[in-house]
């Protein structure tokens, strides 16, 4: 069976990880920090603050942003359920905005539309988490702009766009938002096996995040009562509501060492992608359109079947595939369709390109590690599933 999907793990991390298993420090060790700068260095973001996932990472920036009860906070429907979870947890309202048919992003028109409305009724988000599918960015500088004029806060979930690109500023650069969100879960582009992390180039939302990262507690001495005892040297005190949402050390290090090939690990998606796009043509498939002045991840490869071309439908296609050993993902039904947000009320027919993605796309295997013949046995397979009756 090929995978959809798969880690990649070599001699050099296994060696990594050993290292910080063998050394004096197992949690909040050297390499938190060392992961934190690679990560600033390789984004140029000011800041970073990594954490066990990144939906801890979500649900702290809303915190730092200070979300609470009452406030609105507006995400893509067609993500993983933590892009509005984390609007949850902070006893916020969530809203959805629909997909764009070209990238599956946020569509700009949509969003401007919905604000409009949403000024009018006094009803604007807080926070907006624009979710780059797949590794393509979302069109941040017009998200900026937006942000400016109805002022909401601006997260960029880009657990899928670690090593791509908007106008040449990378992903993570915080250059058109307030935080940036990365994950390294054990399918990203690089893993800690759980893991996650927050960028800002804010100074007071990166000091939040770091206590809400560790049960909100500081060693900073102009917040000691030194009333009812005597302050020892190794003295802590929590002085808002956190969470230890920590990375192991050996967790980054891995990271870590994961980081240090990361052109590599992009060149070769990339590469795989390129395959799919030389390879699969004149058949009933849309491809996403990715605009020039975007550099994807290459975190996915979803295809989408033309029904204006083709009677085929996705899960006769789907199960031929796995017919021939050959595993393909879904990325994502839409939040609002999960039995658990049922109780919220969204309307599938609010969002009309969401309902056409998610009754026609596919994400095919993509992984470091596929190989040409593999490849080739995959892109035939889908010509013989359309080109036979
Ligand atoms: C778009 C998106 N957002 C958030 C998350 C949550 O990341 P993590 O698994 O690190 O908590 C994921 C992970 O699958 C994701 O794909």
């Amino acid at each position: 069976m090929i995978p959809y999907t798969k880690h990649n793990i070599n001699n050099s991390d296994i060696k990594a990880v050993v290292k910080v298993l063998k050394s004096k420090n197992l949690t909040q060790g050297p390499e938190i920090e060392l992961l934190e700068n690679s990560l600033k260095k390789l984004t140029k973001s000011k800041y970073a603050t990594v954490v066990n996932s990144s939906t801890s990472a979500l649900h702290i920036s809303c915190l730092a942003l200070g979300l609470k009860k009452g406030d609105y906070l507006w995400t893509s429907t067609t993500s993983f359920v933590a892009s509005s979870n984390c609007g949850l947890y902070c006893d916020a309202k969530i809203d959805f905005v629909d997909i764009d048919l070209n990238d599956y992003n946020i569509d700009i028109n949509q969003l401007k539309k919905k604000l409009k409305k949403a000024k009018k009724k006094n009803k604007l988000p807080k926070i907006l988490i624009v979710v780059h599918l797949a590794g393509i960015s979302c069109k941040m500088s017009e998200i900026k702009k937006l942000s400016k004029i109805y002022k909401f806060f601006v997260i960029e979930d880009a657990c899928h766009a670690l090593s791509g690109k908007f106008k040449n500023s990378m992903v993570g650069s915080c250059k058109y938002s307030d935080i940036t969100t990365f994950s390294f879960h054990a399918i990203k582009n690089i893993t800690a096996g759980e893991g996650g992390a927050a960028m800002t180039n804010n100074s007071e939302i990166s000091k939040k995040l770091n206590l809400l990262r560790t049960h909100g507690i500081t060693r900073e001495k102009k917040f000691f009562s030194k009333k009812n005892f005597k302050i020892l040297p190794t003295h802590y005190e929590q002085i808002l509501l956190g969470y230890n949402f920590r990375l192991t050390d050996f967790q980054a290090a891995l990271a870590r060492n994961q980081l240090k090939r990361l052109k590599k690990i992009f060149t070769e998606r990339k590469k795989i992608c390129d395959f799919y796009d030389k390879n699969l043509i004149n058949l009933p498939i849309i491809k996403s359109k990715i605009s020039r002045e975007i550099i994807s991840g290459y975190h996915l490869y979803i295809i989408r079947i033309d029904q204006t071309k083709t009677k085929k439908k996705r899960f006769e296609l789907v199960n031929y595939l796995l017919k021939k050993k050959i595993s393909v993902g879904f990325h994502y039904i839409p939040i609002y369709s999960h039995y658990y947000y049922k109780k919220y009320k969204f309307k599938i027919d609010d969002f009309p390109n969401t309902k056409i993605f998610s009754n026609t796309a596919i994400s095919l295997p993509l992984y470091n590690g596929l190989n040409k013949k593999n490849l080739k046995r995959i892109t035939t397979q889908i010509g013989r599933f359309f080109n036979n009756d």
